[in-house]
């Protein structure tokens, strides 16, 4: 069962998640000397991003131990309006000491299949192993129609086994994404939703307590082999679970 905590509204929603990320980062740095994270782009972690490059937290975390990847890019130019990596610069790169190697951002302005390629193998030399890199953290969100990352409903991504990183077309948006897989996804210590919003109490309740149709619902592949899956959710996304 995931670990599922319920805030009562998006200004605690908001501090929980800085705090958690925070807690997580204190911990991976106290243990292994770094703290590498990939986050989820869309709208739901802006807000959290901005209170992580806030006076309130922005020197809780050393910084200069921090490795940051993202989970999915859509493929524009990073200074689109539509980037992943945009918007995260904005709201945190940009107002927080972290060394510019130490942000790995998806190339969404090449070639998918290359990009994908390219940063698998930016994955290899920084953990240094051909084995499947283990993230401390990875941030995920919960689509309308059920999907995380770039791992849409239907599509090829969700049966792959092998690779870490793929280009992924997507029909219902006709366009081009680049996502981590569920297997790279499922070997970090720490997954966790960052979810929000009335819009998204149906679809919460379907993925942690509907029937496992993960080719129609692709959140429920997230299910961590030795790590921990956490779900932080406000109360308007948590109305109609049950098990709360
Ligand atoms: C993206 C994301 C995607 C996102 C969900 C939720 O690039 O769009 O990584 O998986 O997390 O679509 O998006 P919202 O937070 O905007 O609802």
């Amino acid at each position: 069962m995931p670990d599922i905590v319920v805030y009562p509204d998006s200004p605690s929603f908001i501090d929980g998640a800085a705090n958690f990320i925070v807690d997580i980062a204190d911990q991976s740095i106290a243990e292994r000397g770094r703290f590498v994270i990939a986050l989820s782009g869309g709208s739901t972690p802006r807000p959290i991003y901005a209170r992580l490059a806030s006076a309130d937290y922005r020197d809780r975390v050393e910084w200069d131990k921090v490795h940051v990847f993202f989970g999915d890019e859509r493929c524009v130019p990073p200074d689109d309006a539509r980037s992943n990596y945009r918007m995260t610069y904005e709201a945190l790169l940009d107002h927080v000491p972290l060394p510019t190697d130490q942000i790995h951002r998806i190339r969404g302005e090449i070639d998918p299949a290359q990009a994908a390629l390219i940063y698998e193998q930016e994955l290899q030399q920084l953990f240094r192993t051909a084995a499947i890199p283990v993230f401390d953290l990875i941030c995920l969100g919960l689509g309308d129609n059920g999907h995380t990352a770039s791992l849409f409903p239907g599509t090829a991504s969700l049966r792959e086994k092998e690779r870490w990183i793929v280009p992924q077309y997507v029909e219902v948006m006709t366009t081009w994404r680049v996502t981590f897989t569920a297997p790279l996804i499922n070997a970090a210590r720490h997954c966790a939703f960052l979810v929000e919003g009335a819009g998204k109490a149906e679809m919460s309740q379907r993925v942690l307590e509907g029937p496992y149709q993960p080719d129609v619902l692709p959140a429920q592949l997230i299910q961590p082999v030795n790590g921990e899956l956490h779900w932080l959710v406000d109360a308007p996304a948590a109305a109609k679970l049950h098990f709360k």
